[in-house]
């Protein structure tokens, strides 16, 4: 009898501890649904995706970086890149890839996102604006710092930080890099596929369209190659083609949308007479001087300011 009452206890209090864990569960769930929060960060990238201007420009299923699953390129990705090049003789891209991914990390990257994520990221631009800023600090508590080109950071760290997790460049604007930082290639070209991996074996290609480093330094265990179709996709969709190709800050700043909870940008934009000033050099082009669309890529930026996916960080003012 008293072995039978006990055994009745337990299940009930089995009973209750089940229903306690499932209405746990329907609560959060339907909280999630309520607010329709895709991540855990206070605002997330992802929310409120039924703008229509947004609906429009972001296309979230676009693969931001290369794998051999994903290298086969559509004709018209391959046509429009191959026109970027000013010389691809005799270059087989199946080859090129094969080699890329018997070297680098060939896997899904970045496809960890879900209601129990806040990746919040900075993506660093080069602009002078940074100067006195004292924003280096604030940079550095990001989980990702994107960092772009040359940009350094020796030197300039109370505005514009120490921290660089991925470091955007092309073999023109290589530059040395720690263990622990990502090398992202832009691969506006074959050549350049070919050049990050002579990098690190042969170390023979020593020019480009100009002369370039033959070496740089870098962990091969955390080089990512940016997909062409995702450059396409970003000067299609979000720059409707202008410029002849996206700049590097603007497909940084899309990757960044693409694989971030919350987006802050910093080191963007030209002085008011669109001069395209460096924190860290002399440089003074205009900003629509050369194959880029900056000023329409400037005012898509304001838009994504104006409808909350980024925070723009404006610096001094030059
Ligand atoms: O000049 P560079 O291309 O190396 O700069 C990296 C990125 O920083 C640019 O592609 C651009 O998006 C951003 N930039 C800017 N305004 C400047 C300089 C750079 O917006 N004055």
């Amino acid at each position: 009898m008293i072995v039978f009452k006990r055994l009745r206890r337990q299940y009930i209090i089995l009973f209750l501890s089940l229903i306690t864990i499932c209405l746990l569960v329907y609560i959060k769930t339907s909280q999630n649904i309520v607010l329709k929060r895709l991540c855990s960060c206070k605002t997330c990238v992802m929310d409120f995706m039924e703008d229509e201007w947004v609906v429009y420009h972001f296309n979230p299923k676009v693969p931001p970086i290369l794998n051999r699953k994903n290298s086969e390129l559509h004709q018209d990705i391959y046509n429009w890149w191959m026109g970027l090049q000013y010389s691809a003789k005799k270059v087989n891209y199946t080859e090129v890839v094969d080699q890329l991914f018997s070297l680098f990390p060939d896997k899904e990257h970045f496809s960890d996102g879900g209601p129990d994520r806040c990746r919040t990221c900075a993506v660093v631009g080069n602009s002078r604006n940074l100067l006195g800023s004292h924003y280096g600090t604030l940079i550095d508590i990001h989980d990702v710092v994107f960092r772009i080109n040359e940009g350094p950071t020796k030197g300039y760290e109370r505005d514009v930080g120490s921290k660089t997790t991925h470091r955007i460049l092309y073999p023109e604007s290589a530059v040395d890099l720690d263990n622990s930082t990502h090398l992202v290639l832009f691969p506006f070209k074959i050549m350049d596929m070919k050049w990050l991996i002579s990098s690190f074996t042969t170390r023979n290609i020593t020019r480009t369209y100009i002369p370039v480093k033959p070496f740089i330094h870098a962990n091969k265990h955390k080089v990512m190659i940016l997909h062409p179709g995702f450059i396409k996709y970003v000067h299609e969709r979000w720059l409707h083609r202008h410029g002849r190709y996206p700049s590097t800050g603007f497909v940084t700043l899309i990757f960044a949308l693409h694989v971030c909870d919350e987006v802050n940008v910093f080191g963007f934009e030209a002085s008011s007479d669109g001069t395209w000033h460096h924190y860290f050099d002399e440089t003074n082009n205009h900003y629509n001087g050369g194959p880029h669309g900056g000023d329409f890529e400037n005012k898509t930026m304001h838009q994504l300011l104006q409808r909350k996916k980024i925070s723009l960080y404006k610096g001094f003012t030059l």
